[in-house]
């Protein structure tokens, strides 16, 4: 079982164009032991920008949930959410 919260940021053209550039900087971001529960990896197109019935980029797939015109400030809430989430089932 992986202990760590996967993120996975997507780096595509049109998410890259959307904000993920500044995304993708967010481990930096995080305090020192959140930092150590995260796994964050930038991906290539995942798809979801190909038609808009998924919201518009830049997206970002935390725990296997997509988050859609993803912001530093979602993304982080959703972590710091899916890091409690993960401690409460120890
Ligand atoms: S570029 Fe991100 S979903 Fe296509």
């Amino acid at each position: 079982m992986n202990t760590k919260v996967q993120v996975q940021i997507c780096v595509g053209t049109a998410c890259h164009i959307m904000g993920a550039a500044d995304l993708i900087t967010i481990e930096d971001l995080l305090a020192e032991p959140l930092r150590e529960r995260v796994e964050i990896k930038g991906v290539t197109c995942i798809g979801l920008c190909k038609d808009e019935v998924h919201g518009k980029p830049p997206f970002v797939i935390i725990e296997g949930q997509m988050l859609a015109e993803a912001t530093l400030d979602k993304v982080l809430r959703r972590i710091e959410m899916c890091v409690e989430r993960l401690a409460d089932r120890r």
